[in-house]
């Protein structure tokens, strides 16, 4: 028979407040699907957006004001009775703001004898492909195992090898920015906006479709050919700052500059990704790619992916652009596999955060 579970989930780790809650469906021991039952975010990238980032001690005020109006909506035509579980994030993120998260579980769990799992938001990153694909445990595990996964965020840029659902290896991981924070720090430099990603990337779309070309612009793709699996992406950074500074006024305003300077970095960003991931791909024998985090909603990264994937004759998991940036979801389905895996507490005061909290890591 099949049975049900519910899982509300919070996530509060960096600028989005998210509340939702999924159901799983689960045949013997075994997960046949995920059904979002709500997905409520509150984003707070306008706010900062004049800082050009995420500043901490706002994003804390915000969470806090903003997690009941967004558990609210998410609850409403839910009966919160019928909850299993629930799920937080415990990190890697923003330790303020993860404690909101873990904050607002313990009082709303004070008193009752809900299970808490605590999440790991990179992990969470990848599977939420399980809500794009409709997919049980045993068919992902066949199709698309060993696997290696790229999360790739506004804070993190992390390559690992998937050996199984919470049994992974880690590869490599950015000596300094991640990608998202690359392509947030060089729009700031442009003078673009905050998030940077959808703006440059926007900006990369009409410089492809311009006619008359007056400019080349050439960015470094840094660790490109390093025989290991990091990340680096403050040089790229710093050579737009470089690069852009030396320019005359009316030349760094104009729109081709802007649109020549958005595709370099872009391409840069993804020429990078593209390659560690298949690197990795090819030297582990991986069946497939997976992808996940807010970066992973690029067009070009997802467009070239899918090429050089289909070529190597290896698989790909891309989320659904709409659970690619942080959400709710994506934390019950990491919940789920973590309450199996035995990680849920049964006192709520228990539940602690770790801002640089790590993928769990397993020989096998
Ligand atoms: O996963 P996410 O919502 O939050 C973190 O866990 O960090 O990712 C946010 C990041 C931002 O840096 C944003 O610029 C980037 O994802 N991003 C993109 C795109 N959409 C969002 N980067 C490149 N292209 C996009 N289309
Ligand atoms: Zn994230």
């Amino acid at each position: 028979m099949t049975k049900k579970i519910h899982i509300l989930a919070i996530e509060t780790s960096c600028d989005d407040t998210a509340v939702g809650i999924i159901q799983a469906r689960v045949f013997g021991q075994k997960l046949k699907e995920f059904k979002v039952v709500s997905n409520e975010i509150s984003s707070q990238a306008d706010l900062h957006a004049g800082y050009g980032g995420v500043y901490p001690a706002l994003a804390k005020r915000e969470h806090k004001k903003n997690l009941p109006l967004v558990f609210k909506a998410a609850t409403k035509d839910f009966d919160i009775k019928k909850i299993d579980l629930v799920a937080v994030t415990a990190g890697p993120g923003l330790d303020p703001c993860l404690w909101t998260g873990i904050n607002f579980v313990q009082e709303m769990l004070s008193g009752n004898k809900l299970p808490a799992v605590p999440v790991n938001h990179v992990e969470a990153h990848i599977l939420a492909n399980f809500l794009t694909k409709k997919i049980g445990e045993d068919a992902f595990r066949k199709t698309y195992l060993p696997a290696v996964a790229l999360a790739v965020s506004g804070g993190h840029t992390v390559l690992f090898k998937m050996n199984d659902i919470g049994k992974y290896k880690l590869l490599g991981q950015t000596r300094d920015d991640a990608a998202g924070e690359c392509f947030d720090k060089t729009a700031r430099i442009l003078g673009l906006g905050y998030p940077g990603g959808p703006l440059i990337s926007a900006l990369a779309k009409q410089w492809s479709k311009r006619k008359k070309k007056t400019i080349k612009v050439s960015m470094p793709r840094p660790m490109l050919n390093q025989k290991n699996y990091d990340f680096s992406f403050s040089g790229l950074k710093t050579a737009v700052l470089y690069y852009h500074k030396k320019q005359k006024p009316a030349l760094a305003a104009s729109k081709e500059y802007l649109e020549a300077m958005s595709f370099e970095i872009q391409q840069a960003i993804v020429d990078v990704l593209v390659a560690k991931t298949m690197k990795a791909a090819s030297n582990l024998k991986a069946k497939s790619i997976i992808i996940g985090g807010g970066v992973s909603a690029n067009e070009l990264l997802r467009k070239t992916l899918k090429t050089v994937a289909k070529k190597q004759k290896l698989k790909l998991l891309m989320p659904k652009v709409d659970y690619c940036a942080d959400n709710a979801s994506m934390i019950g389905v990491a919940a789920y596999f973590a309450n199996k895996r035995g990680e849920a507490v049964m006192d709520p005061q228990d539940l602690r955060s770790d801002s640089n909290l790590m993928i769990q890591e397993s020989d096998n």
